[in-house]
C-alpha cells in the first residue's frame, strides 16, 4: 500500500530496473572503469558543463559527508540550517568523517539567509575557534522549499567574501529544477555552488548519489576519500546505469514533474478542510500541514506518514513519483471521515 512517508519508501522505477537488468550483462570492469559510468560521466558533464568531476557514492549521506570532507579540514566548521539533514539526520557521520562542527544557521522555511548566516561567521583567524570554512544548504530544504537562483548566488556571494565554500545536499535536486523550471546549472555551479550532493534514490533510483565537484583542485583527493569512506561501488556499472536511465531521456524531469504535481493537489485538498493548515510553501513534492490532533494517529494507520513537529501537531507527507491521485483521494477521505466523526 502507498503512503507519503518519504520519497525513499516507493519503489524503483520501471525504466531504472529495466536499465539495472540490461547492465547484468557478460563481465565488465569494476570500480567506474565501465563503459556505462564513462557515458554517464559524460552525461553530468554535458548537464553542468566543465570542469566537473564526478563520483557515483551509494547514499545520501555518504555523497554529503565525503563531499564535506573534500573541503574542509578537522579544525573547520560548517555553517548549515537547524533542520538540515546532515545536521539533525546523518546522525554525527558529518562530524565524524570531516572532524568538524557543525553550526546551525536559523532558517525560515527551512532557507538560511545571508544575514543569518554572517552572524554565525566571526572569530576567523583565532585559534580558540572552530574556523567557518563552509555553507551547506539542501535544494529542496527539508520544509519541501526551493532557493531561487539569485538565493543561492547571494549565500555564494557571501562565501566567498569570507573564503568559505558553498555545498548543496541535492538529494531533492530533480524537484528543485522542476519547480524552478530551469537548468540544474543554473541554480548549482553558475550560482556559485562548489560541492554538490546529487540524489537519485529519492526520484526513482534503488541506490546511488553523485558527487559533482566543480573545482578541479578540490577533486584532487576525493578518489581517496571515497574509498576511505567506504562509499567506492565495485560494481559501479549498477549504479551508472541507474543514473543513465534517470538522465538521458529526462525521466528525471517526468518523475520529478509528476512528484511535485502531486503534492500540488494534496496541499489543494488538504486546504479544503477547515482546521487543517497548510505550513511551508509547497514548491516540490513535500506538503507540510498542521492537523487537529486527534486525526494524526488513525490517519496514520490508514496512510503512513511522519509528524514533523510534535509540539505544533505539524506533518509531513511526501510525495512520489508512483503517487498517484487514487492515493491523494483515499487519504483526504479519510481525514474527512474521521473530521466528521
Ligand atoms: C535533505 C536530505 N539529504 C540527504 C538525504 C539522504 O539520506 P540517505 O543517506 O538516507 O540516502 C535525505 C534523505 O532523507 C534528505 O532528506
Amino acid at each position: 500500500m502507498r503512503c507519503f512517508a518519504s520519497d525513499n519508501y516507493s519503489g524503483v522505477h520501471p525504466e531504472i530496473m529495466e536499465a539495472i537488468v540490461r547492465a547484468n550483462h557478460e563481465h565488465a570492469p569494476s570500480y567506474g572503469n565501465d563503459e556505462i559510468t564513462k557515458r554517464v560521466i559524460g552525461l553530468f558533464k554535458d548537464l553542468f558543463g566543465e570542469p566537473c568531476e564526478v563520483f557515483f557514492v551509494y547514499n545520501g549521506t555518504g555523497a554529503n559527508t565525503l563531499g564535506l570532507s573534500a573541503i574542509t579540514r578537522s579544525f573547520n566548521s560548517v555553517l548549515c540550517s537547524e533542520w538540515a539533514h546532515i545536521h539533525v539526520d546523518e546522525s554525527t557521520a558529518p562530524e565524524l568523517f570531516t572532524g568538524c562542527k557543525l553550526i546551525s544557521v536559523p532558517s525560515v522555511h527551512g532557507k538560511i539567509l545571508p544575514e543569518a548566516v554572517r552572524e554565525k561567521i566571526h572569530r576567523i583567524g583565532d585559534p580558540h575557534h572552530p574556523q567557518a570554512k563552509v555553507i551547506s544548504i539542501s535544494q529542496l530544504t527539508e520544509y519541501g522549499t526551493v532557493y531561487t537562483p539569485d538565493e543561492v548566488k547571494a549565500l555564494s556571494a557571501l562565501a566567498k567574501e569570507h573564503g568559505l565554500w558553498l555545498h548543496m545536499d541535492g538529494a531533492r535536486i530533480s524537484n528543485a529544477a522542476a519547480s524552478l523550471n530551469v537548468s540544474f546549472r543554473t541554480f548549482t555551479r553558475d550560482a556559485g555552488v562548489d560541492v554538490l550532493s546529487f540524489g537519485g534514490t529519492k526520484n526513482g533510483m534503488m541506490f546511488g548519489e553523485a558527487v559533482l565537484i566543480f573545482n578541479p583542485e578540490l577533486a584532487r583527493y576525493f578518489h581517496f576519500i571515497r574509498k576511505q569512506g567506504m562509499q567506492l561501488h565495485s560494481k559501479m556499472r549498477f549504479i551508472s546505469a541507474q543514473f543513465e536511465a534517470l538522465l538521458s531521456k529526462d525521466l528525471w524531469k517526468r518523475n520529478a514533474i509528476h512528484a511535485n504535481n502531486m503534492a500540488q493537489k494534496l496541499a489543494a485538498g488538504l486546504q479544503q478542510f477547515p482546521g487543517v493548515k497548510i505550513t511551508q510553501p509547497v514548491d516540490g513534492n513535500g506538503v507540510f500541514a498542521v492537523l487537529p490532533q486527534h486525526v494524526i494517529q488513525p490517519l496514520q494507520q490508514e496512510v503512513f506518514f511522519y509528524v514533523w513537529n510534535e509540539k505544533l501537531n505539524e506533518v509531513r507527507m511526501m510525495c512520489s513519483f508512483d503517487t498517484t491521485e487514487e492515493d491523494i483521494n483515499r487519504l483526504l477521505q479519510k481525514l474527512q471521515s474521521l473530521l466528521n466523526a
